[in-house]
């Protein structure tokens, strides 16, 4: 259940009318092939006002617009004289480059078609044995609940603490003989909060030793706070302990589906027993690139990173509660009906992220290119006006 991945219309320019279908291709390849060559300043620059006119800015999923990198571009593009084969090579390729970035083995890595395949090996794993539970915090990123649920295993759910962060008392408490696993999402999607790393590896060490304990990490790379850091360290101590990763978020890789998880060995060969599909040759290709172009994730992390504090100050500035976003999104309170304030951000041409339950009058702004920050910065006084 990606963030309500919807289909993205074919680049969105609007010389589309003026080519032919051959002319289409061509400029498909082309325009993302030009766009990689200067890295983010020539993304920007090939980010057309003309798609702003044609279809809304999307601003509701949480993607990465700046993506793909320049390397995983070419590597994307190289890996289709791989494509009559089956992957294996890539697959070994990615576990042994994801495995260096955290100094650990490779045996220790589940590579994912994307990391909501690894959400449900997991789920799996919980439905091990009748009448499991997991516990979890709403609210947060559902995929593993909602796979859970279809494999038998029920979610005891705990609410937010006053700062809209999962409430790892509550967590405590709510863990019983019945619990299997534990899911944490930090920073959580869609508040944006995230738990201090002393916090939560407390946490951690306080659950029983038999529960699987889920850590999502998906935006874990565009946290600024000091104080927030991975939980891929204590793998080492926790043998049931999985982080999870993805390179839909920082990585601009949504559409080709790659994630991970990091565990102790025996629990990542029980995950990797579990696999449910196989990743693609180009998504691999694609994230073994990226891992390396250092240049670009630098770029992405400080555009993203800048645009979430301008859209902060300016939702200060308007008064509007907010929560403490690490993600690549904010999360605000509207002072009206998600339907009233996300119909009238539509008017204005900019789709925003879904209704939660819980938070009826609260809206997840995923954060954009730097010309469409400029145009959500230009809609936002009128649609939150009264
Ligand atoms: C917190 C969180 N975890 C996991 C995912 C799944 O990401 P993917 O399957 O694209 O790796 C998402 C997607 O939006 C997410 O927000």
């Amino acid at each position: 259940m990606p963030a309500q991945t919807q289909p993205t219309p074919a680049l969105g320019l609007d010389l589309q009318p003026r080519l032919s279908r051959r002319g289409l291709l061509g400029a498909a390849l082309l325009v993302p092939l030009a766009a990689g060559a200067g890295g983010i300043s020539s993304a920007l620059a090939a980010t057309p006002r003309a798609r702003v006119v044609s279809t809304p800015i999307r601003l509701d999923s949480n993607e990465n617009p700046y993506g793909p990198s320049p390397a995983a571009r070419q590597a994307i593009l190289a890996s289709v004289t791989e494509t009559p084969r089956y992957a294996d090579a890539a697959l070994v390729e990615l576990a042994a480059a994801v495995a260096a970035k955290h100094s650990v083995a490779p045996s220790q890595i589940i590579i994912g078609t994307g990391s909501g395949e690894v959400l449900k090996i997991a789920g799996l794993l919980a439905a091990e044995g009748a009448g499991g539970e997991l516990v979890a915090a709403r609210p947060t990123y559902e995929e593993l609940p909602v796979f859970a649920a279809k494999m038998g295993v029920q979610t005891r759910w705990t609410s937010p603490d006053t700062q809209h962060r999962h409430d790892l008392q509550a967590m405590h408490e709510a863990i019983g003989e019945q619990t299997r696993a534990v899911y944490v999402c930090n920073p959580n999607n869609p508040t944006g909060t995230a738990l201090s790393k002393a916090a939560l590896e407390r946490f951690i060490r306080s659950v029983p030793a038999s529960t699987l304990v889920i850590v999502d990490e998906a935006y874990i790379d565009l946290a600024d706070d000091p104080e927030v850091g991975s939980m891929i360290d204590l793998v080492r101590d926790c043998p049931s302990l999985v982080v999870l990763r993805t390179f839909s978020k920082i990585h601009g890789l949504a559409g080709l589906r790659i994630g991970y998880g990091v565990a102790g060995p025996a629990l990542a060969a029980r995950m990797n027993s579990k696999q449910i599909s196989f990743p693609n040759v180009a998504g691999m290709r694609a994230a073994i690139a990226s891992l390396g172009d250092h240049h670009f994730l630098a770029e992405t992390y400080t555009a993203l990173v800048t645009d979430r504090r301008r859209i902060h100050s300016a939702l200060d500035g308007l008064g509007r509660p907010r929560t403490h976003s690490q993600g690549n999104f904010v999360f605000v309170d509207t002072g009206m009906p998600h339907a009233t304030f996300s119909g009238r951000m539509l008017a204005r041409n900019i789709k925003v992220g879904r209704h939660f339950d819980g938070y009826d009058s609260w809206a997840r702004i995923t954060i954009g290119t730097r010309p469409e920050v400029d145009r959500l910065l230009e809609a936002l006084p009128g649609a939150l006006g009264a």
